[in-house]
């Protein structure tokens, strides 16, 4: 297991438990693409690795017509040199040509996994637990070096990629692309996957068959956003949940990012993901270096349930960090939906009050505490507290919370500011906007320029003030608008289209210090909800608000389709009042909670409005999660019925020593005269036998998969939930 260099034939064998990854230097030195799938042990590439003629096809080398790049499976193509189809890179020159010729130079291999500097990226604690290959491409004429690297996990059937480009020639070259990962496959016998969705409506599922041309998702909106999500899979026809060969690739990024898969002229395809070179480019000095982010290639020939638990286990342990990485998530309520700007210090302590009462273990105060902000009109830049509201202050406030027993949380905004502010009036250069042209406002705000370093000092500033004199235990980071009028007024001409990877750079230095110097707080990240829901910011904040949209029904599909690529453990999830403000739905408490136990539960409605009988229930469904939680946010989870499918939804949650189960089933509208149905368990031991706690019967494993449980839903919006315990 690990990497392989077979000198005499020039291959690259990256093996990980179950899969292999293979890449030959061939001819001229060009560094082909061979195979990527389950393991082979003793692959014969030439068997593997094809050239044909095909019509209209340039040589690569003059002396043989039947070579051509447009033939062979590419590791990193330029696009320049016979191959026509989608490149990886393009480097404007001083003498304003394009060509690029990356030839094969040299290798390392080093054990463990080197971070990417400012740049979010998976690690191991261990060197033992990956290897790192680092292949270098060289372009003789213009002196520009690429490094690909390639870490391979000993444990998950993972391969993270990124790529560094180094300028060694004399002259200046402006890089106007560079792709992290691309894979040629050898046909398009897939489908293609993606996460696209609306504000409310984040992360649906689309599957889609390829065809010929280019199937893309991508985002030009400065945030990787609710619109696409920089997740892509291929699967191979039939493939399922439990069975069948897939593909995922992800972006360790959270900004605009690009991603997709061109099927060419004979029906090989070519798949990529990087940032987005739409208003991208990087001015390069001689000397100087490039490093586009990190991409990761999960396969697993276990259907997509077998990619998620990949992905799931990747990144709750080499990819969120910090104390919080391993501990099980306080049950949190947030006043957002139960206020909105309308509270004082009262009405805050009434609604503390009775969370403390019912079992919950923290209060998060939302926006409007700041400045003059009643409305959503003023004061983001101004993060002092409102003492009209607040008289004791955040700090006085946080203590009377922590007397009923309870830790605080408090809401940020940091990259925003409101034009009706003391900081935009004193700095109305430090927003994003071209000068002359309109500063278009979104929920009426502008984006803070953190390709500034003056403007990255200030929030760091201003959020550690307020940090650093209270008791915060939790912090929400939001951020509620994209880029528009893209320009920066710290930036030359030339750079300008810099800008947007830039800010990225900047946001990542300023959540490195603020996160990095408040260890025991819990940064949950937002942005409208899953607007910013991406690899990238995970890294630096565990968990993320994985909607607006509270809907139990919408959040069946909106959690569902994040599983696909996120672990539970980072995905918050709320109960919240009916009709419900997003949908106007009305559904029951029991699926409202049933929903959001499956992720980090929490409540967002005004507590001291609610019944005694509805108390009640939640005081029973905050006994309930605290039984569950440690293993729906460490443990495997297992998708049974999809809501994109139907009107049926089922997953379970399995701890990973096998020994404890939740399952949960969801039924949307009402059926009458229904068939029967049953959920039917997974990966249980067939021969032990299950307890079904509360209902003190016992089954075998097999049984529980072959025959399952009936499923007892009358009604619209019912769900049903199962306890197993292994005895
Ligand atoms: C958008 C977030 O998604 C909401 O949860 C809430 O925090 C509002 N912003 C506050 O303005």
């Amino acid at each position: 297991m690990g990497i392989i260099f077979e000198q005499e034939n020039q291959i690259f064998h990256l093996q990980t438990k179950n899969t292999s990854y293979i890449m030959k230097v061939v001819k001229n030195k060009y560094l082909s693409h061979v195979y990527w799938g389950r393991k082979i042990l003793t692959p014969d590439v030439e068997n593997a690795q094809l050239n044909r003629f095909i019509g209209f096809s340039a040589a690569a080398d003059n002396e043989d017509q039947t070579y051509s790049l447009d033939f062979v499976c590419q590791e990193y193509p330029t696009g320049c040199s016979t191959d026509f189809r989608i490149p990886a890179i393009s480097v404007l020159f001083e003498d304003g040509s394009r060509n690029t010729q990356l030839l094969y130079k040299d290798f390392q291999i080093i054990a463990g996994k080197p971070g990417l500097e400012g740049l979010p990226a998976t690690y191991v604690e261990k060197d033992s637990d990956a290897d790192t290959l680092m292949i270098t491409l060289e372009d003789s004429l213009q002196k520009v070096k690429v490094i690909l690297m390639y870490t391979v996990f000993r444990e998950l059937d993972v391969i993270t990629r990124s790529v560094q480009v180094v300028n060694e020639s004399n002259a200046r070259v402006v890089l106007e692309k560079v792709i992290s990962a691309n894979v040629d496959f050898e046909t398009a016998d897939y489908d293609f996957v993606s996460l696209p969705g609306a504000w409310g409506r984040e992360r649906h599922i689309e599957r889609t068959p390829l065809r010929s041309g280019v199937q893309s998702v991508e985002s030009r909106r400065g945030a990787s956003s609710h619109q696409n999500n920089p997740f892509i899979a291929l699967a191979e026809k039939g493939a399922d949940e439990a069975r069948g060969s897939v593909y995922g690739f992800h972006f360790v990024y959270s900004g605009n990012f690009t991603a997709g898969v061109e099927v060419d002229q004979i029906f090989k395809s070519r798949a990529y993901i990087g940032l987005n070179d739409y208003d991208f480019s990087w001015l390069l000095e001689s000397g100087e270096a490039f490093q586009a982010p990190e991409a990761v290639l999960v396969y697993s020939a276990e259907g997509f349930g077998g990619m998620s638990r990949i992905f799931h286990d990747l990144y709750r342990k080499h990819l969120v960090r910090g104390k919080f990485r391993d501990e099980p998530r306080p049950i949190l309520v947030n006043n957002w939906e139960g206020t909105y700007f309308d509270f004082n210090e009262e009405k805050i302590l009434d609604i503390a009050g009775e969370a403390a009462g019912l079992g919950i273990e923290l209060f998060v105060l939302d926006d409007g505490w700041f400045g003059k902000r009643n409305s959503d009109t003023c004061s983001l830049g101004d993060w002092y507290v409102n003492t009209e509201k607040l008289p004791a202050g955040i700090g006085g406030l946080a203590e009377k919370i922590n007397a009923y027993g309870m830790k605080f949380g408090l809401w940020f905004e940091p990259e925003m500011v409101s034009p009706d502010s003391d900081l935009y009036r004193e700095h109305p250069d430090w927003c994003i906007h071209v000068p002359g042209r309109m500063r278009t406002e979104c929920r009426n705000q502008l984006v803070l320029d953190l390709s500034r370093q003056e403007v990255c000092d200030y929030i760091v500033k201003a959020v550690s003030n307020i940090l650093d004199t209270a008791n915060i235990e939790y912090v929400k980071w939001d951020m509620n608008r994209h880029m528009t009028e893209l320009g920066s007024a710290g930036l030359p001409a030339q750079r300008q289209k810099e800008m947007p990877h830039r800010y990225m750079l900047g946001l990542y230095q300023v959540l490195e210090q603020v996160v990095g110097s408040h260890p025991n707080v819990l940064f949950e990240s937002c942005s409208g909800g899953g607007g910013r829901f991406d690899p990238g910011m995970l890294y630096y904040m565990p968990q993320t608000w994985t909607s607006d949209d509270t809907d139990a029904v919408e959040r069946l599909l909106i959690q569902y389709g994040t599983s696909l690529a996120y672990p539970i453990s980072t995905m918050g999830s709320h109960v919240s009042a009916v009709p419900n403000h997003q949908a106007g739905r009305v559904t029951s408490l029991k699926m409202r909670g049933d929903v959001a136990m499956s992720g980090n539960f929490g409540y967002e409605l005004d507590l001291t409005k609610l019944s005694v009988e509805e108390k009640e229930i939640i005081r029973k469904q905050i006994v309930q999660y605290k039984d569950l939680r440690t293993f729906i946010q460490s443990g495997d989870m297992y998708r049974l019925a999809s809501p994109f499918e139907g009107n049926h939804t089922a997953w379970m949650f399995r701890s990973k020593d096998g020994n404890n189960v939740f399952a949960a089933y969801f039924q949307t509208l009402s059926e009458v005269n229904p068939g029967i149905r049953r959920m039917k368990f997974t990966a249980l031991e067939p021969d032990a036998v299950y307890e079904v706690l509360g209902e003190g019967k016992q089954y075998h494993g097999d049984e529980l998969m072959e025959i399952g449980l009936v499923v007892d839903c009358y009604g619209d919006f019912q769900s049903q939930t199962w306890r197993l315990k292994k005895r």
